[in-house]
């Protein structure tokens, strides 16, 4: 990774002009006139501050070549004359990877076949070419998505497979032939190609051109190792690029509502195939944007089935609308007869937000039946709870009250309930969780844990009524604190957790996970305890890590956090150089100062843990107190004083003045 310059990387792919100590360029991830397009060589990344992509060098190849990240290192490798040195894999391992690869092959070898038939036949040209045609399709389109075309034979595939050397095993594992190894699989059809996300050929659906009822529209192939189901969308390969560009994807139900909106210029479009989204799917489409726009058929019958299903969208942060189509019209068709570009203004004027149109169908569905507007207004608001952020949930709070007519505050105080019962459920889950075996709990500084402390969850219950707004800003809703103590000490682990120091001689995630190991389970922001847990996992298994292995992590979430974090020094002012006239380089950087920053981040972080413990123990001695209960009300008094005094040790130390309450 040192020797993989970005600058040098970056340069292959994007003009680059110096400004400063940085290089800038126009964006290759989004369209612009004016760069914005960072490349920091001292810190050997990229950030474009228009679109907020960043990262290392492997992080744009990843992006902008669409190359996996062991394609990225070998390319690397490659452009610097390093010799891969590639781990040995069990021959179990080797065995699925070869298993892969050779489906891979035979799929290739079928899809050439399949657009042989098409392309070079007088029967493909006269039936199936013309068929596409028909339905509007371009040449250009056609290869772009390898169509194709299976004659109604016995086993022209089969034969032509076995003289070209394919073992016929593979051919049945893929589903190309029968499984007594004896016909085709797809004939009489024309041919659509699954491909996977790197565009290899995953996996085949046919249909048929006729239009008996009795024989099935599509056939697809079976699920195999190269073809799970639940984790590909239909055009993903072909639509990423479009997708990220505009920070939008648009789903729709069919093969050719993907392509024939693509070729009419709407490129960031994938299809589901007919079932409902899943897990997997939604994943794929996270990691390119967070805008997910629907387009289904208005006579759809399965539209409130599908409804129901995005509240798995919901909980991933997905922001969701939904655009429905005249009666009697799919994409495809509205683009045959119609255009693109009015399908582009239909959608903008059409699309509604998810969880206002759940609200309207529903309402006009229980419309002359009271009894049954109560589950109406549940179901309305267990999708509310489900959004992670809480702005958004109050601004759909404040719509839907208006909509259904109910009183906000009973919507608010429904929501908050639902909010509570999954946290109860979510933090029963955590509590669950082996915990880290540790021997030795590091002292605290010198200061004693009160040894009495009852455990940290919040059982100080108040009437939900009183729960909105301020319990948003306390508690743990996933994803959304701010806990700036937290990040603080994620941005040590990431940016210098394998930096020595030179007094302890220890590495700074190791001095920081020592230090605050009783907290790690108790992270108000679930990204940021995620975090500091894997780190730990990592320490405790004599794993060493760096800022490179957060920028390439699994997670979306962290690289995102990661990239920022790294980027922050600079991005305070971009204008810094013209401001003052004089280059960053002569600054002190904060890189020297990683100790002293490092104990300080420490410390606030303490200060505001033992400051929840004290108002989460005050709340207690009130109760005890209001209860009568003398006892239970002296016990907490002393452990009170006991977290006053670390508290005001731990303030002192920071330099930070505690008033008593
Ligand atoms: P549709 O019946 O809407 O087909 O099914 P379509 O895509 O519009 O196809 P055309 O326009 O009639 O040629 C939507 C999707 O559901 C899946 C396919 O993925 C299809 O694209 N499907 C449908 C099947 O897998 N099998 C079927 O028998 C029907
Ligand atoms: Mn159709």
């Amino acid at each position: 990774m040192e020797a993989a310059r970005v600058e040098e990387v970056v340069a292959d792919f994007v003009t680059l002009k110096r400004r400063g100590v940085n290089l800038i360029g126009l964006c290759p991830f989004h369209n612009e006139r004016t760069p914005s397009f960072n490349v920091n060589p001292a810190r050997n990344i990229f950030k474009c501050f228009g679109c907020g992509k960043g990262g290392d060098s492997v992080t744009f190849l990843r992006e902008h070549e669409n190359m996996s990240y062991v394609e990225a290192l070998r390319w690397l490798a490659n452009k610097y004359n390093i010799e891969l040195e590639e781990v040995e894999q069990t021959p179990e391992q080797l065995a699925e990877i070869q298993l892969a690869e050779s489906l891979y092959i035979v799929n290739e070898f079928g899809l050439q076949h399949f657009q042989h038939q098409l392309f070079e036949t007088d029967e493909g040209k006269s039936v199936a070419l013309s068929y596409f045609k028909n339905r509007g399709l371009r040449e250009e389109t056609i290869r772009t998505f390898g169509l194709g075309y299976a004659p109604d034979q016995r086993d022209l595939l089969l034969v032509s497979a076995r003289a070209n050397g394919h073992d016929p095993e593979l051919l049945k594992k893929v589903g190309l032939c029968s499984q007594d190894g004896s016909r085709d699989f797809f004939r009489a059809r024309v041919m659509f190609t699954i491909h996977n996300l790197s565009g290899k050929v995953a996996a085949f659906a046919g249909r048929t051109m006729s239009s008996d009822k009795k024989i099935p529209k599509y056939i697809n192939s079976p699920e195999t190792e190269i073809y799970v189901k639940n984790k590909i969308l239909y055009g993903a390969h072909q639509a990423k690029r479009a997708i990220r560009q505009q920070d939008e994807c648009i789903l729709v139900e069919g093969y050719m509502d993907v392509i024939a909106l693509y070729q009419e210029g709407i490129q960031n479009v994938v299809a589901s195939s007919g079932t409902s989204l899943t897990e997997g799917q939604l994943q794929l489409i996270k990691r390119n944007t967070n805008n997910l726009k629907i387009l289904y058929d208005g006579d759809s019958a399965g539209i409130k089935a599908a409804l129901r299903g995005l509240d798995l969208a919901l909980e991933q942060n997905l922001n969701v609308k939904i655009c429905l189509l005249p009666d009697g019209h799919d994409p495809d068709s509205y683009v045959q007869e119609f255009s693109g570009e009015e399908l582009t203004q239909y959608i903008e004027a059409n699309s509604k937000d998810f969880i206002l149109l759940k609200t309207e169908l529903l309402l006009e569905e229980t419309k002359n039946d009271p009894a049954k507007r109560t589950g109406l207004i549940k179901d309305i608001v267990a999708s509310i709870a489900k959004i992670p952020d809480p702005i958004k949930r109050s601004v759909y709070l404040r719509e839907c009250s208006a909509l259904l007519e109910v009183p906000e505050d009973i919507l608010v105080s429904e929501t908050n309930k639902l909010i509570n019962t999954n946290l109860r459920k979510s933090e029963e889950k955590a509590a669950r969780r082996p915990e880290a075996a540790s021997d030795s709990p590091p002292s605290f500084q010198g200061t004693e844990w009160p040894t009495e402390l009852p455990p940290m969850s919040s059982d100080t219950e108040l009437p939900p009524e009183q729960q909105w707004p301020e319990h948003i800003e306390q508690r743990p809703v996933a994803g959304h604190i701010e806990a700036f103590q937290e990040k603080d000490i994620i941005r040590m682990l990431v940016l210098y957790g394998d930096k020595m120091l030179e007094q302890e001689q220890v590495t700074v995630a190791q001095y920081i996970l020592a230090d605050i190991e009783e907290s790690l389970d108790s992270f108000d922001n679930p990204l940021y305890g995620r975090i500091a847990a894997e780190c730990r996992d990592m320490i405790v298994n004599g794993q060493t890590f760096d800022q490179h292995h957060f920028i390439q992590h699994d997670s979306s979430d962290v690289c995102e956090l990661a990239i920022n974090l790294i980027a922050t020094p600079w991005e305070f002012s971009p204008n810094w150089e013209e401001m003052w006239s004089y280059p960053l380089q002569n600054q002190k950087m904060p890189e020297l100062n990683f100790d002293l920053d490092m104990k300080q981040a420490l410390l606030r972080f303490k200060l505001h843990k033992v400051m929840k413990m004290c108002e989460m123990n005050l709340n207690r001695v009130k109760k005890a107190s209001q209860d009568g209960d003398d006892a239970e009300m002296m016990r907490y008094m002393k452990i009170q004083q006991k977290l006053n005094e670390t508290r005001n040790e731990i303030a002192a130390r920071v330099g930070t003045v505690v008033l008593p309450k």
